[in-house]
């Protein structure tokens, strides 16, 4: 048995935001049934084109584990079948613009009136309120999620990051929004609408410069570069470089091989409680009794410097010596990884972090496994399904079309006529 064994989810989601939780959903067991346009499907399947006439890694990365059924949910017969589909399953999650399922006749007032028991999950890119209505993609909720503002160099434009923390981290909290629904559901025997708004999804994830936003009312941040630099605050949580975003102060450093190697760097946490091994261990033994070092307090305006001494150090090795060096000594550390280095990554491919899948059209590829490890419900990552390749298993082992009905709406022309052809 998964962990979600039985329940069935009614996949209405394309590009990022949305087939990442329906895939979590899928890994930890729930058969999710991917409502795709006829002969044109997610549009993530032709973006990025790697291999001619294959699905792209965009769209294979992120459906892992689920079923396809295409179909035109604007025709009778396919808002028949759709009234079907939300009759069986237990959730319908989508991310459409808003409005679009409103359009296709499919509110939340009437799949409650089909399906009292389901649950309804939405990602949009705001809330309710002024911006409800727009469409909106990663770095736009990135910007307006507070990450773009809080990320990059203080005398330099906001930047965004290349963790997809709009798409994938609203995804996320969509996938944990619906779970939790569904365990309401045993008590309430109700389903209910969730939703998960991307600048909502971001600014969780930047709680800690909210934080900082409020500490900067009663003075100025301490541990951020630019108060050692003497350089004033302004009214908002300014770009703080690769400062630690938390209370012990650490940085990005170089490390042997930095001139030329893009990724030869380490991040350092000079971590309180290992101070004085920090300072054995970079050759500044006389900084543990020096009351202009020996506390986190009066090292606070002194942390460029302090740095630049512990790079002095780093650069003497290369980040993998870092790492084993400091890791014994409980001085926290981490190599700078390219992806070229996690792909290889030994200890990520036998935990199922990193898989080799294969795939008819484009052979075998490297995918992201499930991150989440539950010790009663191992994940198998399966590959992507093909546009509609489930349409006819769907419609008559899920649905319980037969004989004339399932060629009725075969013959529509609802659910796809390529597909058809091969049947
Ligand atoms: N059969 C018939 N029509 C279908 C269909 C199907 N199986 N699946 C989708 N459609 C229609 C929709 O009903 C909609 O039609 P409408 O505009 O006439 O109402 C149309 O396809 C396009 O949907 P839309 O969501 O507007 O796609 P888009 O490509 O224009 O916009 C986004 C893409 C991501 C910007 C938009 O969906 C969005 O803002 N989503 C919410 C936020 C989000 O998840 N963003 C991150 C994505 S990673």
């Amino acid at each position: 048995m998964k962990a979600l064994e039985g329940v069935k989810v009614l996949d209405f989601t394309h590009v990022q935001s949305g087939p990442t939780c329906t895939q979590l959903l899928a890994w930890f067991g729930a058969d999710v049934i991917k409502v795709e346009r006829p002969g044109v499907g997610d549009a993530t399947r032709k973006q990025l084109i790697d291999k001619p006439g294959a699905d792209s890694l965009y769209f294979t990365m992120l459906n892992h584990n689920k079923r396809s059924i295409e179909l035109n949910s604007k025709s009778a017969e396919g808002k028949e079948v759709l009234t079907r589909l939300i009759e069986t399953c237990d959730v319908l999650v989508e991310n459409f613009a808003p409005g679009a399922l409103d359009r296709m006749g499919f509110g939340w007032e009437r799949i409650q009136e089909i399906n009292p028991r389901i649950i309804m999950a939405s990602v949009k890119g705001f809330g309710p309120g002024k911006y409800e209505d727009c469409k909106v993609y990663e770095n736009i909720a990135q910007c307006a999620g507070g990450s773009a503002s809080t990320t990059g160099w203080r005398d330099d434009r906001p930047l965004v990051t290349g963790a997809q923390i709009g798409d994938s981290g609203t995804g996320l909290h969509l996938a944990l929004g619906i779970v939790t629904a569904l365990y309401q559901r045993t008590h309430s025997g109700r389903g209910q609408r969730v939703l998960a708004p991307m600048q909502d999804g971001v600014l969780n994830l930047c709680r800690v410069k909210l934080r900082d936003q409020q500490r900067l009312e009663v003075g100025p941040l301490e541990e951020y570069s630019q108060y050692g630099e003497g350089i004033p605050f302004g009214d908002s949580v300014p770009r703080a470089g690769n400062d630690s975003g938390g209370g012990q102060p650490g940085r990005i450093l170089k490390c042997k091989g930095w001139e030329t190697d893009p990724n030869a760097y380490t991040y350092f946490i000079t971590q309180a409680a290992a101070w004085e091994k920090v300072c054995d261990v970079i050759g500044k033994p006389e900084w543990k009794d020096d009351l202009d070092y020996a506390t986190p307090k009066a090292r606070l305006p002194r942390l460029n410097h302090i740095f630049a001494t512990i790079e002095e150090w780093t650069m003497t090795k290369d980040k993998f010596e870092v790492m084993a060096i400091c890791n014994p000594l409980d001085i926290p550390v981490g190599p700078i990884l390219s992806m070229k280095e996690i792909a290889e990554d030994e200890d990520l491919r036998k935990t199922g972090t990193v898989v080799e899948v294969d795939h008819p059209e484009r052979g075998k590829y490297l995918s992201v496994g499930c991150p989440i490890k539950l010790s009663d419900s191992p994940v198998e990552v399966e590959r992507s399904p093909l546009l509609g390749e489930h349409t006819v298993e769907v419609l008559r082992d899920v649905l319980g079309y037969d004989g004339e009905g399932l060629a009725r709406i075969l013959d529509s022309g609802a659910v796809g006529a390529a597909k058809l052809a091969a049947e």
